[in-house]
């Protein structure tokens, strides 16, 4: 498994996570993940999935990299900390790796949100402070609100198929070492060619370029087309994957996806193929 660092903390995370949203496999894809290296689990209050990732590291906490979210209902200093408190229950740590704000909330200040959680970490409860979902506006809004330490990821939708951070929030955090993280990198199953799954864009999968090419370029490196769809997304330099696995050999074959690199000459025809009309 390849790594990278988290930001510009000099923490080394793998490049493929373990997203757990409506997770439902119990310990074993997650420990089969950790057991490849793949070591840095996501999780959220709303997901309802902190319990399980909790029962999943159990014994293992510190061989474990653990990213959670306060949902952006919570951004209160209270209800923040309170927020908190109960992740680290549901997780059974005394400490979170990685606390991400899901996603931004215009009604309150971000003075008292970025407040709320750098006392966090002042206190030890959390190491590092990310966003999710912020926009490069809201992004060095929250960063300005800090006085002490860095807003080290923002995990965001980005896969073949939604291109979007590419105009102007993927160069951004990369220069402002900040890692991108991520989400549904396999378009909810589409981009690994579980039919009629995914948020859509365009033709029917027969007709579709991009998926044929796809496929076209997993034959060819005899990977498959999920390694490659995820491979696709930490060619960037800034970017690690998170895709989620109710199946042991799923999260296998999406580890698979790490410790080799797709050529340029691919990386554009992928990029050709899903950007055409
Ligand atoms: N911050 C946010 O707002 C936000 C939003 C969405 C997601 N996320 C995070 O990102 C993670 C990943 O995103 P996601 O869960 O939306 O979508 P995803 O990882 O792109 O896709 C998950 C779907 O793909 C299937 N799948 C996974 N690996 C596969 C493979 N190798 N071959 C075929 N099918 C495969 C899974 O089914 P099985 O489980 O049956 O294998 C599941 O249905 C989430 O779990 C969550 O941690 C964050």
């Amino acid at each position: 498994m390849e790594l990278k660092e988290l930001g510009g903390t000099g923490v080394m995370v793998p490049e493929i996570g373990l997203g757990t949203w409506k997770y439902s496999g119990g310990t074993a894809p997650l420990r089969r993940g950790l057991e490849l290296g793949a070591f840095l689990i996501d999780t959220a209050e709303i997901y309802r999935t902190e319990a399980a990732v909790g029962q999943a590291i159990k014994g293992i906490r510190d061989q474990v990299f653990i990213a959670t979210k306060v949902s952006g209902g919570h951004l209160r200093r209270d209800q923040l900390i309170r927020a908190a408190v109960a992740s680290l229950g549901q997780l059974g740590v005394k400490q979170i790796d990685l606390y991400q704000i899901h996603w931004p909330d215009s009604n309150v200040p971000i003075k008292e949100t970025m407040g709320a959680i750098e006392s966090l970490v002042d206190r030890g409860v959390v190491r590092y402070i990310g966003v999710s979902n912020f926009s490069v506006r809201e992004l060095a809004e929250a960063q300005a609100a800090l006085r002490n330490h860095p807003i080290v990821s923002n995990q965001v939708l980005y896969n073949l198929r939604w291109r979007e951070i590419e105009d102007d929030l993927l160069p951004y955090c990369l220069e402002q070492q900040i890692t991108v993280m991520a989400y549904t990198p396999l378009n909810d199953g589409e981009l690994a060619g579980s039919a009629g799954r995914g948020r859509r864009k365009g033709n029917a999968p027969s007709k579709d370029q991009g998926l044929q090419v796809l496929a076209e370029i997993a034959a060819e490196t005899g990977k498959t087309q999920a390694q490659v769809a995820l491979n696709w997304c930490t060619a960037h330099p800034s970017v690690i994957a998170i895709p989620k696995s109710d199946s042991v050999a799923r999260t296998e074959e999406n580890c698979g996806a790490s410790g080799w690199r797709l050529t340029p000459e691919q990386m554009g025809r992928l990029d050709a193929a899903f950007t055409a009309p």
